[in-house]
């Protein structure tokens, strides 16, 4: 089964209303708990793809149920013109979660928003016209995220031009900086683990090389943690993972669990330039956004994920390579599979078995995205399942 070509309609509705933009997995989801999904046909499905990177927690936890619902009957709406309190407390909260430098948080609601806004505050601190980016990359579908992504206006980017000039680094290439990154440069956007690339992880020569020229040149450099962020590498963020100190951050997914909510961590020189109206918007940090965002980082400390996603992707590491799959890479539970048949196949021969993987642009990489609570024996499923398959 090609899931880039086939269109699984649910099983009950007469007509799809839906954009018919998203390629369909031929699994209707009606429940899940914990790391199971169970399917239309009452089956349970295990889920090693969490919604795409944003499940952290898993399904039905109590501590982020309880907090969304105790903000619904409290208060599920004021505007940031409107002081309150957990707005204040999420911010602090994720700065200190972060054991980073950064000074102020701007909440959004997407991870290509929270990028729309790095490179807007790029631009205007620096008066530069040229962005760099990296090979590979992906950051959003907006118009300057797209801008910034590899390979978007050959495929979907839509927009008649891009908003600024954009040049891209290939992947750890580290004489290749100079050339990118000039006095021309506003701003370094990269993911310091790519996703949608295979998790390709980028190493710290190259984010170190990146930091270095940026700083010769005066350019920002942006870390977008939106896919590897939020305790997925088993630290806070990659910039954690890899000690490196970007002057802007860019998360999401995992930091709502399934609620919409995205954040921009900005260091103090990029703070001080920050004043009434600089940046807008009306739903992000909304209050039952900051309860979420609250509870998912209360989670990962209380019961300590960052080490059990460490502890538990190594064992995915020395376990799993079995079967088609003949190497591994990424970072924590940005886990790639290298494959040696095309990763589609195995995709939909272990979502036979009742796994739920995902694939990458990188054609021969299957991608793991599991939630954090994912378990050892999980694991082992997994690689009973893969041991089966052919090579
Ligand atoms: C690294 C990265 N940046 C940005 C985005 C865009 O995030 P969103 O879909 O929330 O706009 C994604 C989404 O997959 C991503 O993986």
């Amino acid at each position: 089964m090609n899931y880039a070509t086939s269109r699984v309609r649910p099983g009950t509705l007469a007509h799809d209303f839906l954009a018919p933009v998203f390629a369909q997995f031929p699994l209707e989801v009606v429940s899940a708990q914990g790391v199971w999904l169970l399917n239309s046909k009452g089956e349970r499905v295990l889920d090693l793809y969490g919604g795409h990177a944003v499940a952290a927690l898993g399904y039905g936890h109590p501590g982020w149920t309880e907090a969304l619902a105790k903000q619904t009957q409290s208060c599920n709406f004021q505007t940031n013109a409107v002081p309150m309190q957990i707005r204040a407390r999420a911010a602090e909260r994720l700065v200190r979660f972060s054991k980073l430098d950064f000074t102020s948080v701007f909440f959004v609601n997407s991870g290509a928003e929270a990028n729309e806004n790095a490179l807007k505050l790029a631009f205007r601190l620096t008066s530069r016209p040229h962005i760099a980016a990296v090979e590979g990359g992906f950051h959003g579908r907006t118009a300057a995220a797209g801008a910034v992504t590899w390979g978007a206006q050959q495929k979907w980017y839509g927009f008649p031009r891009t908003p600024f000039d954009v040049s891209f680094i290939p992947r750890r290439d580290v004489p290749a900086i100079a050339a990118h990154v000039t006095d021309e440069t506003a701003a370094v956007i990269v993911e310091p683990v790519q996703g949608l690339a295979g998790a390709v992880d980028l190493g710290a020569p190259f984010l170190e090389a990146l930091r270095r020229r940026c700083d010769e040149v005066g350019a920002l450099l942006i870390f977008d943690e939106v896919q590897c962020g939020v305790g997925r590498t088993g630290y806070p963020f990659a910039a954690n993972l890899y000690g490196i100190m970007p002057d802007m951050l860019t998360a999401a997914k995992a930091l709502g669990n399934g609620f919409p909510c995205a954040a921009l961590l900005t260091a103090a020189k990029v703070s001080a330039a920050l004043q009434v109206e600089s940046l807008g918007t009306t739903f992000g940090g909304g209050p039952m956004a900051c309860a979420v965002m609250e509870a998912v980082i209360e989670a990962i400390e209380s019961q300590n994920l960052l080490e059990h996603v460490r502890r538990v992707a190594a064992y995915i590491r020395e376990s799993c390579i079995v079967g088609p799959v003949t190497g591994h890479q990424g970072a924590g539970f940005l886990t790639g599979l290298r494959t040696s048949r095309p990763a589609k196949q195995i995709q939909a021969e272990l979502l036979e078995c009742g796994i739920l993987t995902g694939t990458a642009s990188d054609t021969h990489v299957l991608r793991l995205l599991p939630p954090f609570i994912l378990e050892e024996q999980h694991v082992d499923m997994l690689r009973d399942a893969l041991a089966d398959l052919p090579g």
